[in-house]
């Protein structure tokens, strides 16, 4: 039997390094820690007397987490759903958003979090001092490309982008495994190379050797929306006996999330409006390009909500239900005869998997863009299943799993 111990060096939280793993345990300055016998859960404090004293060590269990580009919260709601799931105790220990409203909607949906989340992921001074231990990095960094210097320079190659400040944390902290999404374009941005690049340093340079990506479509998962995201999971021991999750449920379709009951007038359009959207659509379509705006049967899916543009006019609804028909527009144009409104915040709530009136509390233009920026909540809480299960009874991974592949054939093989 080897007792590894520390001498706690700072106030009530002590931290032991133990092989690869840490655990955090309450203490005084002075106590020397010690690992009982082959339990993980428990460790001896032996106080600045010799005397021992038994004491769980809670934090060792407790998958300590960092939200960052957190948004309104999307990804740690998937990741924490998944963890309770498994009994597994977690904890955000550190969050990053620079967007006022994202952080005021998150702040409501977590206020129990004694850090702030508007912090910027560029500007941490101290990774140590900011989280502490972090067991798990969840990420949806923006996509931006790299100036890939002819030789090969590491993760340096990717420095100026937020991917690289990723990659910093990640190398600093090292955490036993990260959950990263993007949009789907990330595949073959710049022809896959910087796809290529990410892999590479995460796989290579900083040893996350079970890197896997794949498209995951939110239809698969108990959502009717055709939205495509890449996910990216790591782990720094074992990795071998993770897989991206499998569809858990196709079914759903647009009138499994639609409001109940009679939606306000102002979500329906008005008359010059659907008319001059109809018009923009014929000219676009003689010059042979696309338009976003469609008017969706309740019996098919949703193009994926996005936050800029046209894209509340994707997913228009018939709804006959309507009661008021006052005009809403400052011009007084009367409300479409077809009955067509766009879908409410609560209906792209829905979309992306949340609870309803999680982005309450701000204006209905921020919701939209809030929402169309975020994940889809039960994504995340597949993937992050499969990722706590792995962390669980880790598996050995053998890098001949993924070798020298062609990004082309991973992306064959993940689809
Ligand atoms: C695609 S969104 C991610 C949304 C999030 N996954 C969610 O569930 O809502 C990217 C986020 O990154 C944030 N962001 C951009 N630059 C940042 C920075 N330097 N530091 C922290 N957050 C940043 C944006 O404000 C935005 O909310």
């Amino acid at each position: 039997m080897t007792f590894a111990w520390a001498l706690a060096t700072y106030g009530h939280a002590i931290q032991v390094a133990r092989g690869n793993r840490h655990a955090q345990v309450a203490g005084q300055r002075g106590d020397c820690i010690l690992p009982a016998c082959g339990a993980d859960e428990h460790y001896r404090i032996a106080d600045a007397n010799g005397k021992g004293k038994t004491a769980p060590a809670m934090d060792d269990h407790t998958l300590r987490f960092i939200d960052l580009f957190a948004g309104i919260g999307g990804i740690r709601r998937g990741f924490e759903l998944a963890c309770a799931q498994h009994g597994r105790p977690s904890e955000c220990v550190y969050t990053a958003d620079i967007e006022p409203f994202a952080c005021e909607i998150y702040r409501k949906n977590y206020p129990h979090d004694s850090h702030s989340p508007l912090n910027d992921v560029t500007r941490i001074d101290d990774y140590g001092q900011a989280m502490g231990r972090v067991d798990v990095v969840l990420a949806g960094f923006p996509c931006q490309a790299f100036s890939i210097a002819g030789a090969k320079r590491g993760f340096e190659d990717t420095r100026g982008t937020l991917f690289f400040d990723v990659a910093k944390i990640i190398e600093d902290r090292k955490p036993q495994a990260f959950i990263l999404e993007n949009v789907k374009g990330l595949v073959m941005h710049r022809g896959g190379r910087t796809l290529r690049r990410i892999l590479e340093v995460l796989r290579y340079d900083l040893g996350y050797a079970s890197t896997q990506f794949k498209l995951l479509n939110s239809l698969d998962f108990g959502v009717p929306q055709h939205r495509e995201r890449i996910y990216i999971v790591g782990f720094r021991d074992g990795g071998g006996g993770f897989a991206f999750p499998r569809p858990t449920d196709s079914s759903k379709r647009i009138r499994d999330i639609v409001e109940p009951g009679p939606v306000a007038a102002k979500y329906y359009l008005s008359e010059g409006y659907l008319a001059a959207a109809r018009a923009h659509r014929a000219r676009h379509e003689a010059k042979g390009h696309g338009f976003g705006y469609e008017i969706r049967s309740w019996d098919d899916y949703a193009a994926a909500i996005v936050c800029g543009g046209m894209g509340r006019e994707r997913n228009l609804l018939r709804d006959d239900r309507i009661v008021d028909r006052t005009p809403q527009t400052h011009i007084r144009s009367p409300i479409n005869a077809e009955n067509v409104r766009r879908m409410t915040p609560i209906e792209w709530e829905r979309l992306q998997g949340f609870p309803e009136h999680w982005t309450e509390g701000v204006a209905d233009t921020h919701r939209y863009r809030l929402l169309g920026n975020s994940v889809t909540v039960n994504v995340v809480k597949a993937v992050a299943d499969q990722l706590v299960r792995e962390l669980k009874d880790p598996q050995m991974f053998k890098p001949t799993e993924h070798g020298q592949l062609e990004l082309s054939y991973e992306l064959a093989a993940s689809v």
